[in-house]
Formats: structure tokens, sequence, C-alpha cells
């Protein structure tokens, strides 16, 4: 069940819906809406503001039931934080909170005025999209049906309509686009890698692509490839009896002989490290080491949803990453698809080996316009950024700040780290043209060196996503990121 979501313009007071919600500043500053309200029911607000029983607090709630002078059933005062250092990533917080919230009350239906909040630089159209976007985050439940039932509820937060004009139409229905993206995103990143094989998300594409009119897909199995040469690509999915695939979807919105955009997204359904396995503790996070695919695979459902002009390509190589008699191994010498060698110096080091031969494809096949990939490449990517920030290597300023422009519109941020030459020779192999490891020190930026010998001439940029594409911890969901980012990406190139 998805949220719906709509645009309305009735007064806070009069508005008649199971709950309507309005922000209020620390320190006893109401909003309009809060105003409005608040007289309405007699000062209510405010006093419980005097009282400091309402904060104001950024994320905190508070629910006021049935307040006589109002027609909504219930009011939801959501604190905003200090009103002179409101800005747009505390927008997007009290979105997420005023949505939870929401989700928990046994309702259907909610007003929000919180579009309605002014917030520095940005318009009408970008909070509802910020808000729409924000609510879908934040009610989003994990739907595949082998998760233990949870307690029905006596209702369910089902649309929610924001106060706004008809200006913000535009940024509610690309809204919608992206939001659908990103819980295509989620759920494929969710699912257990026992279901979620290199077949599974070629048929999750192929089901797509079918449903859609200017959509193609193309899958390729093992024996293609080994046609084709893909033999690094292959060596990582000898261990797993779950076979590689490359996933390869068309879009064509542009027009017929304009170059495409392209996405190429790690796939990987399970990282076990193969021969140089992985230590067992939080082994189990490695079934989000496909994020990236599931990334490039939801900003593809955005851009074909928001029906944007132009052709778009989304390439997902896809294994699984385990130990077995077959296995490749340390020491190993693969030959690419580029016909560059590589020397295998850890098997966990994996993803750059399947991307590189899904990134020479990618430039063969398609002589693409720009080439951005996403993957959970490194965990010293994690150590640089942390939870917060996709990392960014490109060696092209231009569409390093066309990518980071999007991650900050979206609230979807990254942050470039360098892609100089000096840090290549740290790839130097005595057995083949480069190793795959790049030793102690920067390890984001040697992995990114690594795919750097495989896109020559091309217009190409990393985001390496291994720090944002899940929560931690035992409950931790799939983020869903970078799709808002690659949509709006999109976006602004298609004018
Ligand atoms: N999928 C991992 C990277 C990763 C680790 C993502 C932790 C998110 C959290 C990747 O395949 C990997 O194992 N990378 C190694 C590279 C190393 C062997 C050079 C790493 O980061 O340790
Ligand atoms: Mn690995
Ligand atoms: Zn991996």
């Amino acid at each position: 069940m998805t949220l719906q979501f709509s645009l309305g313009n009735a007064a806070p007071e009069t508005v008649a819906c199971a709950c309507v919600a309005v922000g209020v500043y620390e320190q006893g500053v109401l909003t309009s809406a809060a105003a409005q309200v608040d007289s309405a029911i007699g000062g209510l607000i405010k006093r419980q503001m005097d009282s400091g029983d309402i904060s104001g607090k950024a994320g905190s709630s508070t629910l006021l039931f049935a307040p006589a002078g109002v027609a909504a059933g219930r009011v939801l005062v959501v604190g905003l934080g200090a009103q002179k250092s409101f800005d747009a990533a505390r927008y997007q917080k009290v979105n997420i909170e005023a949505a939870r919230a929401a989700g928990k009350l046994p309702i259907a239906e909610m007003v929000s005025f919180l579009t309605e909040v002014d917030v520095p630089g940005r318009d009408s159209a970008w909070r509802v999209r910020i808000a729409a976007l924000a609510s879908d985050h934040a009610t989003y439940r994990y739907e595949a049906t082998f998760k233990p039932r949870e307690k029905p509820r006596q209702a369910q937060l089902k649309s929610i309509t924001f106060a706004a004009g008809a200006d913000a139409q535009i940024g509610l229905d690309q809204a919608v686009a992206i939001a659908e993206g990103v819980r295509f995103a989620r759920e494929l990143a969710n699912l257990p890698p026992n279901i979620c094989t290199p077949a599974y998300i070629g048929e999750q594409a192929q089901a797509f692509a079918r449903g859609q009119d200017n959509v193609s897909c193309k899958v390729l199995d093992q024996v293609e490839m080994e046609q084709l040469g893909f033999g690094s690509l292959l060596a990582v999915g000898r261990g797993s009896v779950n076979k590689p695939r490359l996933i390869v979807l068309e879009y064509k919105g542009g027009n017929d002989g304009d170059k495409p955009y392209a996405f190429v997204g790690k796939g990987v359904t399970f990282d076990s490290g193969g021969i140089s396995l992985k230590p067992g503790a939080g082994m189990e996070e490695m079934k989000f080491d496909m994020g990236g695919a599931a990334g490039v695979l939801g900003a593809f459902v955005a851009a074909v949803k928001m029906g944007l002009k132009l052709n778009l390509v989304c390439v997902v190589p896809s294994v699984e990453n385990m130990p077995d008699g077959d296995s490749y191994r340390p020491s190993d010498v693969l030959t690419s698809l580029s016909g560059l060698t590589i020397e295998v110096l850890n098997t966990d080091a994996e993803g750059r080996l399947i991307l590189c031969d899904a990134l020479t494809y990618t430039a063969q096949t398609f002589q693409p316009q720009a080439m951005v990939d996403a993957a959970t490449l490194t965990g010293a990517c994690v150590v640089a950024l942390g939870k917060h920030a996709t990392g960014l290597m490109s060696k092209h300023d231009d569409l390093a700040a066309e990518l980071l422009a999007a991650g900050e519109e979206t609230l979807d941020r990254a942050w470039r780290l360098p892609l100089w030459d000096d840090y290549q020779t740290q790839l130097d192999s005595g057995f083949a043209d480069v190793a795959n490891i790049g030793g102690k020190s920067a390890g984001a930026i040697t992995a990114a060196c690594f795919l750097s010998r495989f896109t020559d001439g091309q217009r190409w940029a990393h985001l390496d996503i291994a720090g944002t594409a899940w929560e931690d911890g035992r409950k931790g969901l799939a983020t869903g990121r970078p799709v808002a980012l690659l949509a709006q990406w999109l976006l602004d190139r298609a004018g």
C-alpha cells in the first residue's frame, strides 16, 4: 500500500479531516498555520508552549485530540527547532517525523501545513517534492510476504494532502515518480539473498520493462558473457550456484540519434568475500551489496515514470561472491572484457571486478554522453564519510558539479574525493596490467582508480554508496539512496 498525495488550499482550522499537522518553532514562535489553529482553539497551543509541554524542538511532536474549534479530528503540532537556523535539512527531518507520527495514529488521512513553512532559497514545488518524498520514506514498510506478521492496525495512513498552490503540482508529480523508484530500490535491496539472486534481479527488470512502452530489457547469462569475453565478471561469479547475469535496460524518451545517459550499478547479491572470506560478524549486511544495482534500477524507474525526454541505459552486472572449490582465488590473473589483465590479490575486492567489465560493455555498446556508476564498493568510504555522504569520484569537474548539485537539491548528498593520478601507482602489479587492490591507504580512491582504467575517453563518475545504501543495525533497512540524486541529475539534464 503506497501513500497517496494531493495538494489543497483549505484553511487549517476549517479543513475537515482526521488530522492536520502544523509547525511551531522553539521559543514560542508559531507558524501562521499554527497561529490560525491556535486562535480557533482558544490559545491551547500557546498555553502548552508557555508551560513547556510543547517544546518546539525539531522532530518532536504533540497530538491534540479533538480540540473544540477546529474541523479536524486531531491537531499534530510539529516542532521545527530554532527559527533562525531553520534550513533545508531540518525541513526534510520535520516532514519525516510528522509522517512517522501520523503513521502511528489510527487515521487514514492527514492534511499537512508544513509545506507552508519558509525554507531559505526554496520554492513551493521544492517544499512539496521533499515533503512527499520524506513522508513516503518515513511510512515505507518492507512488504515481502515472508516477514513476520505485524499486528493488524485499526487504520493505516493512506493519504496526505499538502497545503500548496497549483505551482507546486510539478514538484508533487516528480515526487510521486521518484518515490516509486525509491520504493523499487528499497524493496529489492531488503530482500534476502536466497530470493534476490542475479536471476531474480534480471526478472524484476524484465517485469518492469514489460509494463512500459519505450523500455526494453535484455538479460545476458553466463554463456553469452563467456562468448563476449567478460573474464573478470565471470571469475567472481564462479564460486556460486546462483549464476551471473548482465541486465541491460534501455529507455527511449529522447530523439533517436541522441546519445544516452548511462547508469551502471554493482549487483553483488551476497558478498561473503569469497576465498578472502569476510569475518562472520555483520556478514549478513552483505545482502545489501547489490545496493548500487537497486539504486540505478530505482533511478531508471523514476526517469521512466517522469517521462523524461532523454535516452537512458541502465546496466547491472550481478553475481554472488562465494567460496567454493571452483572459486577464483588470490593470485589468479584475469583477462577483462577490455583486454586489460588483472591480478587478483583479494577476492573480497570483487565489486570493481564486475564493474570494470560492465563499464567496458556500456561504453562500447552505447557510447553514452555520460556514465555514472553506483556501488557499495569500499569499507574505506564508510570510514572517510560515514553514513551521511555518498563518496563521489570523477575526473570531470563539470560532471562532478552536476551530481553534487543534484544531491544538494534532493538532500541525497554526495561529497567529492580526489581521483588524481598520484594514487594510480598503488595498483601496480608484477604479474598483470593492474592489481585489484591498492593497499592500506585511500581505499575508496584506489577502488575508483581501478575503475578509471576501464573508462578511458568516457565522461564518467563513480558513486561509492557503501555508507549510505542502508541503515545500521538488526532492523536497518535499505535507504533507497542514491535514487533521488540520480533522478534529479537526469531531471536537470532533461531541462
Ligand atoms: N562490499 C564490500 C564493501 C563494503 C564493506 C560495503 C562494508 C559496505 C560495508 C566490498 O566488496 C569489499 O569487500 N571491499 C573491501 C575491499 C578491500 C578488500 C580492498 C573492503 O572495503 O574491505
Ligand atoms: Mn567484497
Ligand atoms: Zn562487495
